[in-house]
């Protein structure tokens, strides 16, 4: 096992690059199982998280070839229908070749994936707008078992307690683009990740209104042709580069960005004192010298992304002054307080509520990473920090941030892997 090592306190500057969504790739991957014609995606970041989705489509049949962020997926016409506990257990985007595997062939065997340290996260709404397409749903050996002759389309309402369901949208709309007549989604998931499968879908031949909207018209279609297409840029990826500049007050770039995807962090940062600007692509990060503390509150898209909770509360924990941070997406997302006061930070969980004490300065320590987005915002506040933070067991950045420690350093941070 590695632990990432930074050296903290150094200003950057220069560039960096942002990748091809993960959360974007993860469903449109799994939408090639609605064809047996050949699919090439490119801007597809390789990381552990698409390279599970890639294996699993290998273990449903399809053959697949990687040349750099270009993925060609093609078809023998053989394909399984069981996706096994062993993939869907670490990563719970695999559970989104459910609505496609049963589309195209009728059945499907895939293993419930199970909760995580963000929440339970149950799949409750998948299951739904699943049986509302006529689908027979059995539930063994922990694996839904799924039948239907023919998907027929209906009126569904996909809302749960937190809000829409990205992964749900996403199943329940690859399950109607093959069903019998027309479908509609209501409280159907806004996120520029179910924008972007639509739109593959629609290149592939589906037929699919209100794209973006929260509410998804799908007339089925017979069939689906192969497709050439190429994958968002990452907002995520793009926000914690962003958040970076802003902790290390360093006026950074980026490139291959879009800006319009994270109005709701940009519009906060600059109530704390950091302007983000985008021309085209190139998006850039101009840091003031005072900052002021902002509270925020994560909600479905267009609201705050809980996928930057985190990263955010990081670069609170430097700006002198009360913050609030309440995330009501995933209300127990909070795993990474105890790592940010072993920094010197001062938060504490009040219920659903972290209230953050802004302190001057951080200092290095040794971390433990416990998610993808938490550990994230521990490279955050190593990078502000004084002295030499540890962050152990990376593998969870490794799941969703591209070369992270190769972009750092040009950036001109010390950051460096070294073996446990
Ligand atoms: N929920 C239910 N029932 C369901 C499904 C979801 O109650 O059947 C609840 C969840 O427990 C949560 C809320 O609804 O409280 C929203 O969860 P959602 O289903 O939208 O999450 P997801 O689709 O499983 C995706 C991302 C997550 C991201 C969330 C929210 C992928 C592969 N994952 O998960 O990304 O946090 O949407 O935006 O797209 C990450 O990248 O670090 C990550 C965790």
């Amino acid at each position: 096992m590695e632990k990432l090592v930074i050296e903290g306190g150094l200003p950057l500057s220069g560039e960096v690059k942002i990748s091809g969504s993960k959360n974007a790739a993860l469903p449109i991957l799994a939408a090639s199982l609605l064809t047996d014609e050949p699919v090439i995606l490119r801007n597809v970041p390789i990381l552990r998280d698409t390279t599970t989705m890639i294996k699993l489509l290998k273990s449903l049949g399809k053959i697949v070839e990687i040349d750099g962020d270009r993925v060609k997926i093609t078809s023998n016409g053989k394909t399984r229908h069981v996706a096994e506990y062993k993939l869907v257990s670490t990563m719970r985007g695999s559970f989104c070749v459910l609505g496609p595997l049963l589309a195209k062939l009728g059945k499907a065997k895939v293993s419930l994936p199970g909760g995580c340290v963000i929440g339970i996260r149950p799949v409750d709404l998948h299951l739904k707008g699943i049986k509302a397409l006529g689908a027979k749903i059995q539930i063994d050996g922990g694996y839904v078992i799924s039948r239907a002759k023919k998907l027929k389309g209906t009126h569904i309402y996909l809302g749960g307690v937190f809000g829409s369901s990205v992964l749900a949208t996403a199943n329940v709309l690859m399950a109607a683009v093959l069903a019998e007549g027309e479908t509609v989604i209501e409280s159907a998931a806004c996120e520029p990740e179910i924008e972007d499968l639509s739109n593959m879908l629609r290149a592939m031949g589906a037929r699919i209104r209100g794209v973006g909207s929260p509410r998804l018209t799908i007339t089925g279609v017979k069939r689906l042709r192969g497709v050439s297409y190429r994958v968002i840029p990452d907002r995520i990826e793009a926000g914690t580069y962003i958040l970076i500049g802003a902790a290390t007050r360093s006026d950074i770039k980026l490139r291959g960005a879009d800006i319009t995807h994270l109005m709701a962090l940009t519009d906060k940062l600059k109530e704390v004192g950091v302007k983000v600007t985008a021309k085209r692509d190139v998006v850039k990060v101009k840091c003031k010298k005072n900052y002021n503390p902002v509270s925020i509150t994560t909600y479905p898209y267009p609201g705050f992304p809980t996928d930057l909770q985190a990263q955010f509360m990081a670069l609170m924990t430097i700006v002198e002054g009360v913050s609030v941070i309440t995330d009501k997406v995933y209300p127990d997302r909070f795993i990474h307080i105890a790592e940010l006061n072993r920094m010197g930070a001062n938060i504490r969980r009040e219920g659903i509520n972290a209230i953050v004490q802004g302190v001057k300065k951080l200092k290095g320590a040794q971390v433990m990473a416990s998610d993808l987005r938490a550990s994230a915002a521990l490279v955050i506040a190593g990078l502000a920090a004084k002295g030499r933070t540890e962050i152990h067991r990376i593998y969870h950045l490794e799941r969703g941030y591209e070369l992270l420690d190769k972009k750092l350093t040009a950036l001109g941070a010390k950051v460096w892997r070294e073996r446990e």
